[in-house]
């Protein structure tokens, strides 16, 4: 390593955190970035004082304190951004969204909270049945829904359609951005093929073609709605998945047998009418779990008691699932976790365990743990700068990244390319970017190349949709209260 990078990692270490803000100490020739004095977020834990974290050809090349950040690694033209105060962690992966209805804004509150999707979705059993008509193209609505989550610290989407570019699409293989290795990720709105409105209670005579454990288990992940609801309905849902002896009677029109898809590989979204009993199945075969608590709540008054399922020790990711009943943004979710634990259950979850489930948990749920989700020497560099509160460096640096609402946030970085920066930080990027107001923030957002237009101008031709610029609360946020009693 060289002179100048030597003192440049001393002088970081002596800068006091005054701001918390980055600043760009040297502008480097390469694409390659160091950044030093963040709160590092790894595996191994919080890294606070004279931190390094180093950036090279897309990956990470270093992460831990200055002093081992030793000569021979190369990388003299990159560029050295000094960030003390802000808190560095790996980009959120959004483990559940419908991305597509992206330009349909919340649903008003009715105030009713009903028993199984399919009463929303349809008006089964006399309640209302909720309209949810896209307006505009899909591709715009899709990419104005990726533009909004990569505006707030999440780097992959698991969101069931895909635009190339922007957030990486881990359902999709190109969708995986970078030349990431593609796997065999399966996205199910609907694993019983019950789209129509089919609700069964002690048997599984569901759609023909429903799902079954011979071809669950092709696939690197299997990620199925199951049991969204509160009925016996939604119960009978995990039944018919988990118990290959329950139905063994063939319906007329096919199907109609119950299977056995429990497994590693096999990741439950919204598992809302399962039993602690069922959380136990899932925990002893190794599936996993999507919490979207705030869909949960808007839709059906109430959500899982998430401390039940980490205790059994079930890998549990959060997900938006969508905008008209969920959160706009992954920190919204997290929001929503807490006051409805705390509401519903009367429990805390500590801001370190939402942040996992925003990060190394939401990999694992992907599949893409060996590649993404931690501040990993080898991985993949999606990495978001949070920028601090009052800059004293006191405050738990996992609150400041999970809750961060969007003008917070410095840095977002794709396989080390810059996405969204705060102005100040406008050198570090390369290619074609264009300033963005983010409340009282300016930031330079730099997709162009990857949208074929720029923000601004898909911003225009969508004029009047639910935004993608969202600082603080988002407005018309659905509820996150426990609902009335059905
Ligand atoms: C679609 O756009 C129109 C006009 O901007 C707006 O009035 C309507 O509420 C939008 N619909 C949805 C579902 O967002
Ligand atoms: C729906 O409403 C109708 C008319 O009020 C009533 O006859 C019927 O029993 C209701 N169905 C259910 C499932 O509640
Ligand atoms: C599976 O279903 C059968 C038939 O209903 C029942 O006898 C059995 O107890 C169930 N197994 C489990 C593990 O629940
Ligand atoms: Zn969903």
């Amino acid at each position: 390593m060289n002179r100048i990078y030597h003192a440049l990692l001393l002088a970081g270490a002596f800068l006091r955190p005054a701001s918390a803000e980055c600043r760009i100490l040297k502008r480097g020739l390469s694409r390659d970035i160091l950044l030093i004095g963040g709160t590092l977020l790894t595996p191994d834990g919080v890294v606070q004082r004279d931190s390094a974290l180093f950036i090279q050809a897309g990956k990470i090349a270093y992460v831990g304190d200055t002093c081992g950040f030793g000569t021979g690694r190369g990388g003299d033209d990159a560029s050295v951004v000094h960030c003390a105060g802000s808190v560095v962690s790996p980009g959120f992966i959004n483990t559940h969204e419908h991305i597509d209805f992206s330009t349909v804004g919340p649903f008003p509150d009715l105030g009713e909270r009903v028993g199984h999707r399919h009463d929303w979705r349809l008006g089964t059993r006399n309640f209302t049945m909720r309209e949810v008509a896209v307006n505009g193209s899909e591709v715009d609505a899709v990419a104005w829904g990726e533009l909004r989550h990569v505006f707030s610290g999440t780097t992959s989407i698991i969101g069931g359609e895909m635009v190339p570019g922007l957030a990486r699409n881990l359902d999709f293989p190109e969708g995986l951005e970078d030349g990431l290795d593609a796997r065999l990720v399966i996205y199910d709105t609907f694993p019983l093929k019950d789209r129509l409105g089919i609700l069964r209670n002690g048997d599984c005579d569901y759609g023909a073609d429903a799902i079954d454990s011979a071809t669950a288990t092709q696939y690197h992940r299997y990620i199925g709605h199951v049991g969204e609801g509160v009925d016996v309905e939604a119960a009978n849902e995990f039944i018919c998945l988990s118990n290959g002896s329950f139905d063994t009677t063939p319906a007329v029109d096919g199907g109609g047998l119950s299977t056995d898809i429990i497994a590693p590989n096999v990741v439950l979204v919204h598992a809302l009418g399962l039993s602690r009993g069922d959380f136990d199945v899932v925990a002893a075969r190794g599936a996993k779990v999507v919490w979207s608590p705030r869909s949960n709540m808007y839709l059906y008054g109430t959500t899982l008691d998430v401390t039940y399922l980490l205790d059994a020790g079930i890998t549990v990711a959060l997900g938006t699932d969508w905008l008209p009943s969920g959160s706009a943004t992954i920190g919204r979710e997290a929001a929503c976790a807490v006051s409805a634990t705390r509401e519903l259950y009367h429990a805390s979850l500590a801001p370190e365990v939402l942040w996992e489930m925003a990060t190394v948990n939401a990999a694992r749920v992907a599949g893409y743990e060996d590649e993404l989700g931690s501040l990993e020497v080898g991985k993949v560099a999606d990495i978001v700068v949070f920028g601090g509160g009052e800059g004293d460096g006191d405050g738990d640096p996992y609150e400041q990244a999970i809750f961060a609402p969007q003008e917070k946030i410095e840095l977002v970085l794709r396989g080390g390319k810059v996405l969204v920066a705060r102005s100040e930080m406008r050198d570090l990027a390369a290619g074609s970017c264009e300033q963005v107001s983010f409340g009282h923030v300016d930031k330079i957002v730099c997709v162009k190349d990857e949208l074929g237009s720029s923000f601004r101008e898909l911003e225009a031709s969508l004029r009047g949709v639910y935004p993608a610029v969202l600082p603080g609360i988002p407005p018309y946020e659905p509820s996150c209260e426990p609902g009335m009693k059905l």
